[in-house]
């Protein structure tokens, strides 16, 4: 009875601290999204409001890239991903793509995309996605009935566009964070 206590309990002591440090690490990265998103929902907001969706479609163009750039406070990486992208710099990766598609059947198996995550360890890195959902505001530029002159300057800036067509409430991409965990292997 004694022995398979003690076995019963062995995986619980090897995994308690990995799954600790895991749990505090996801925390970390998803504290870091909030403002990574209001800012560019805010310059987004800010070009629409000064010169309508053209305008807006360029300050993303020019922005959005630098934003990330901000965000992006060592030892964190922070980006957006999509299985259908706009700017082809926004590619995801093998991991990345798995994790969309995950994304994309726990929705159609009734999980709500707020508060949608994942997270892994892949070659040394900690890696953490959040689902990002098409809301009403995205439809001007992301929607099925873009207004030409919207249309015309997203071709101009990203001729492979394949993120317009979305519906309201559909998987639009996610933010992708990741850290190296370098200083943990021996
Ligand atoms: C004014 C037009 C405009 C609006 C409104 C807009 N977007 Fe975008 N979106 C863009 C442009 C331009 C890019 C490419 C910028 C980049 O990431 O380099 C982009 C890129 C993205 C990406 C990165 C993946 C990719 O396809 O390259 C995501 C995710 C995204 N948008 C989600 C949203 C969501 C969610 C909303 C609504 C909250 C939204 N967008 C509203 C124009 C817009």
């Amino acid at each position: 009875m004694r022995l398979i206590l003690v076995l019963a309990a062995l995986p619980t002591l090897v995994w308690a601290a990995p799954a600790a440090d895991l749990a505090s690490l996801e925390r970390e990265a998803a504290g870091l999204i909030p403002a990574f998103q209001q800012q560019l929902m805010q310059t987004v907001k800010q070009a629409v409001a000064e010169g309508g969706p053209v305008q807006a479609v360029q300050a993303c163009h020019l922005l959005a890239p630098t934003i990330a750039a901000e965000h992006s406070q060592q030892p964190w990486t922070v980006g957006r991903t999509a299985l259908r992208l706009r700017n082809p710099d926004n590619q995801p990766d093998a991991w990345e793509r798995q994790v969309l598609e995950d994304f994309l059947q726990r929705q159609s198996a009734g999980e709500a995309l707020t508060q949608m995550s994942a997270s892994a360890v892949v070659d040394g890195e900690f890696r953490y996605m959040q689902a990002i959902a098409t809301g009403e505001p995205c439809l001007a530029c992301h929607g099925q009935a873009i207004k030409a002159e919207v249309a015309t300057q997203i071709e101009q800036h990203y001729p492979d566009d394949r993120a317009s067509g979305f519906s309201l409430g559909e998987l639009r991409g996610a933010f992708t964070l990741r850290r190296t965990l370098a200083e943990a292997t021996p």
